[in-house]
């Protein structure tokens, strides 16, 4: 089992320190950590945000455990140098085409969410989003009409093969908890939807353990807020779940508490190669002062032993450590307590 960390700036490498020592301390098989440079970092030392060898790095690991990237430093280089392209390079170039963010509110921080407590504690859902289509990635322009008024286009489209992908990881995501898919569309307005919902359908055929509906994106939103315990895995085109996923990220609370996965279509020895990071960044206002909730760090090693390690068990042992220690009052600054990175770190690997 080979995993690339690779830390970045800012918070990445405290964060990502404290998730390397819950990995090490799981003694799984035949483990080799590898670290590599991203970012600013790897600017400075290499004149490249994701230098040749990272790259390298990461085609020859079953997972990525990635930390943040994002220095103001470098403000002033081109768009290209910047260290935010070193996590689109990443996607790219690993075909990194599902994006999966689990919401869960864990016990006793509901006052962290923006929802009345009764509705927070129903929270508990995993977010599919495709990430390579849409109309990010359409054709696009911006005109000038006759009348002298600009004009601004992008195109949305889906294919079949590109739904179906992202659909069969999302039923494949639903065996593993509650059994329930909602997917997410616009059909009644848009053909790209009208292509989608098909293609889902046809894929859940084959699953006939798990149970789909199909919702229009702004009941979603709605319903989101309104009662999210209905929600178990949602999957969502790259635009709305870009909203979905952080409209439900509020509701859960602390931005230190998030973890996200980016999935592909590679299946290592031990499960789907894939890219694992929290959803905050480089948080460069309090990096180096030792105060970074490394929880989201720590989550995303419980993502990655489920989704690239297949160790389950595992998974929900780093994932029940972190939820104790919560409970037991462990609180960083940002959810309102004291207790520094390392000491966070401490707390969770004490309650493996
Ligand atoms: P941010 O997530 O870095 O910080 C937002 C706020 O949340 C800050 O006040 C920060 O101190 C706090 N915060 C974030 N993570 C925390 C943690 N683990 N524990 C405690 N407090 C935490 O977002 P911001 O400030 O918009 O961006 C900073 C840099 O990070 C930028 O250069 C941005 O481009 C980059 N960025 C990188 C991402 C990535 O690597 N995937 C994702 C988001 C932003
Ligand atoms: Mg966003």
């Amino acid at each position: 089992m080979k995993i690339a960390i690779f830390p970045g700036d800012g918070i990445g490498p405290e964060v990502t320190a404290q998730a390397r020592r819950v990995l090490e301390r799981l003694d799984l098989p035949r483990l080799v950590l590898f670290e590599g440079d991203v970012g600013g970092i790897a600017y400075r030392r290499h004149g490249h945000p994701l230098p040749a060898e990272t790259l390298e790095m990461a085609r020859a690991s079953d997972a990525v455990l990635f930390g943040a990237v994002g220095d103001p430093s470098c403000d002033d280089l081109p768009r290209a140098m910047r260290p935010e392209q070193a996590i689109l390079g990443l996607r790219a170039e690993l075909g990194l085409f599902a994006n999966l963010r689990p919401a869960t509110l864990f016990d006793g921080l509901e006052e962290l969410s923006t929802l009345r407590p009764e509705i927070a504690r129903q929270i508990d859902m995993l977010i599919v989003r495709e990430l390579n289509g849409d109309v990010y990635f359409g054709d696009k322009g911006i005109r000038t009409l006759e009348n002298g008024d600009r004009e601004g286009w992008d195109m949305m489209s889906y294919s079949t093969g590109e739904v179906r992908r992202i659909a069969e990881l999302a039923f494949r995501a639903a065996q593993g908890r509650r059994g329930k898919v909602t997917s997410v569309d616009k059909a009644n307005v848009l053909e790209t939807s009208q292509v989608w919902r098909d293609t889902v359908i046809e894929v859940a055929a084959s699953f006939p353990d798990v149970t789909l509906d199909h919702m229009y994106v702004d009941n979603a939103a709605m319903q989101l807020v309104r009662n999210p315990g209905a929600f178990d895995v949602v999957v969502t085109g790259n635009l709305f779940g870009d909203i979905l996923s952080d409209q439900a990220s509020v509701c859960v609370g602390s931005i230190g508490l998030l973890a996200s996965a980016s999935l592909g279509e590679r299946q290592t020895e031990f499960g789907t190669f894939g890219l694992y990071e929290p959803i905050h960044g480089s948080a460069p206002d309090i990096a180096g002062k030792g105060w970074a909730n490394p929880m989201a760090a720590i989550l995303s090693v419980a993502m990655l032993l489920r989704h690239s390690l297949g160790r389950e068990a595992d998974a929900s042992r780093v994932e029940a450590a972190v939820a104790k220690a919560l409970a037991d009052g462990v609180r960083g600054r940002d959810i309102g307590g004291s207790a520094g990175c390392t000491e966070i770190g401490d707390a969770v690997i004490e309650r493996l």
